[in-house]
């Protein structure tokens, strides 16, 4: 696959991070978004203390996001709507893959959040209409990311409407060693990729354990 820039909205937390470092060990250019050029700047030294050589920037969100082929969301949900709202003239039809699952943790418990739009991705694709949403990634433990000399052993599945922009994000995900794109169908999907999350997260407390998802069925790809 060609090098892509690939730019992460909130890559310093531990999922663009994880995202980012495997993307950079693939041989990828990385640009870390923040709302802190110095938390940016930071998180580009724990990608370059990892992948030596990588090839990563860090920098606002906006000027982030400016740089991407491809744009990475990887905050919160409680800041999507405010984050792409402000960044939707920066973005304009760009690739955008959603990575967020809308979650909330009131009293210990793990608990899908409603969206009005069905999902995050399909809220992202409402904010975005010239975009073209891509909700993927989701059941990747951002600390098992970060140990890039371990292949992943996951399935990724990916939905999107736009055909085009859904193969190329897969092709992207098998780039991470040991991880299998699947094309999950259309963005209306999305919702139960992002609310899934929330059994994952319960199977990871009650067997101490941090899982990810792997599809039976499907004759493998050659790097499944
Ligand atoms: N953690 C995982 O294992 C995992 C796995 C799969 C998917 N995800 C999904 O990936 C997303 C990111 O997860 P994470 O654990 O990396 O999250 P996080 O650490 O809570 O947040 C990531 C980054 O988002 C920015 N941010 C925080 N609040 C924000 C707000 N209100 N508005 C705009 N930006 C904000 C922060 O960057 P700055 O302060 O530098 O701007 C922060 O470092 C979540 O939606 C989660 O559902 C996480």
């Amino acid at each position: 696959m060609p090098v892509e820039v690939l730019s992460f909205i909130g890559g310093t937390g531990p999922e663009g991070l994880g995202l980012a470092v495997r993307f950079a060990a693939a041989g990828h250019e990385i640009v870390i978004g923040s709302r802190s050029p110095e938390r940016a700047r930071q998180a580009v030294e724990k990608i370059e203390a990892r992948v030596p050589g990588a090839r990563a920037t860090g920098m606002v969100n906006q000027e982030a996001v400016g740089r991407g082929d491809i744009v990475f969301v990887t905050i919160p949900f409680a800041g999507h709507r405010d984050t792409l709202e402000a960044l939707a003239p920066a973005i304009g039809a760009k690739v955008v893959v959603d990575v967020v699952s809308p979650l909330s943790f009131g009293d210990g418990k793990i608990a899908a959040i409603a969206v009005p739009e069905g999902s995050a991705a399909e809220q992202a694709q409402a904010l975005l209409p010239e975009a073209q949403v891509v909700a993927a990634f989701h059941h990747l433990d951002a600390s098992e990311l970060m140990r890039v000399e371990r292949p992943m052993g996951a399935d990724v599945v990916v939905c999107a409407d736009h055909q085009e922009a859904k193969k190329r994000v897969m092709a992207l995900a098998e780039e991470i060693e040991g991880v299998r794109g699947l094309d999950g169908g259309p963005l209306a999907n999305s919702r139960y990729l992002e609310q899934f999350t929330v059994v994952l997260l319960s199977l990871n407390k009650t067997y101490k354990a941090r899982t990810s998802l792997k599809i039976a069925g499907i004759p493998s790809s050659p790097k499944g």
